[in-house]
């Protein structure tokens, strides 16, 4: 059976109270029975979110430290993102791997510290512009899923989303050929190291519009999508999960 489609919305660091009206157009105008949708707001919306939405969409967050508590000024532990109603976190994204010099060996111990809180991690992964150019894009990528998944990995615990560096804000995909190749990859990859690798969600983010939707969830082993732009407005967001 294919896995339960997923459509992630990041907001990174937009929004503010006022855009949880958002949310409310999005349920009232776009109900999607048979995929799920998950909007991952800055950390001080969650809980304003969550008093909002109630179950009708799940919530996450987009970064957790390793570490359970302590002396950590300004982190997030994973047991505060669920306590306040998340059920999934990003992990990885190139943002904080490009602005915090985040590792795959740091990436991996924050998957850890979300799963032992009982958060989905959402793994990210993807080449830069130069790595493709150079043809290193399977390779890049493997590495990175060799390093950044923890042991104890399952479908249940464990989104992966295939991100392009040069295709995140930038209006421009790679070609469908060129997702499947990846995510094909990604898909024999996990089964080295995940028991169900058939049933994990691979999403493609990067640039995802209404427009380019329904093309890019047509192609093998892509599960859903993890939209950031889009995510902001209802109706873009709604667009593309009814492509799902
Ligand atoms: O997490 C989401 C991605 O970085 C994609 O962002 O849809 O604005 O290109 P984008």
């Amino acid at each position: 059976m294919a896995p339960r489609k997923l459509a992630a919305g990041n907001w990174k660091m937009n929004g503010n109270r006022a855009a949880l009206a958002e949310i409310d157009t999005l349920i009232a105008a776009h109900p999607v029975p048979g995929c799920e949708v998950l909007i991952c707001p800055p950390a001080v919306l969650l809980h304003p979110m969550k008093a909002r939405v109630g179950d009708a969409i799940a919530l996450g967050g987009q970064d957790c430290h390793a570490k359970a508590s302590g002396a950590h000024t300004g982190d997030i532990a994973a047991a505060q993102l669920k306590d306040v109603g998340a059920a999934y976190v990003i992990l990885g994204h190139s943002e904080r791997r490009a602005d915090h010099g985040e590792t795959d060996v740091a990436v991996a111990a924050k998957a850890a510290a979300a799963h032992a809180a009982g958060l989905t991690a959402i793994i990210c992964v993807g080449e830069t512009e130069a790595q493709r150019d150079a043809g290193e894009t399977l390779d890049v990528i493997a590495a990175q899923l060799d390093g950044s998944i923890p042991d104890g990995a399952t479908a249940a615990n464990t989104v992966i989303a295939y991100e392009p560096v040069w295709a995140i804000g930038t209006g421009r995909t790679p070609t469908t050929g060129q997702i499947a190749e990846v995510h094909g990859l990604m898909r024999e990859r996990l089964a080295g190291k995940v028991a169900d690798a058939a049933q994990v969600r691979l999403l493609y983010g990067g640039s995802v519009k209404p427009g380019n939707a329904a093309e890019i969830f047509a192609i093998p082993h892509v599960d859903g999508a993890l939209v950031g732009g889009a995510s902001l407005k209802a109706d873009d967001f709604g667009a593309i999960i009814a492509a799902l």
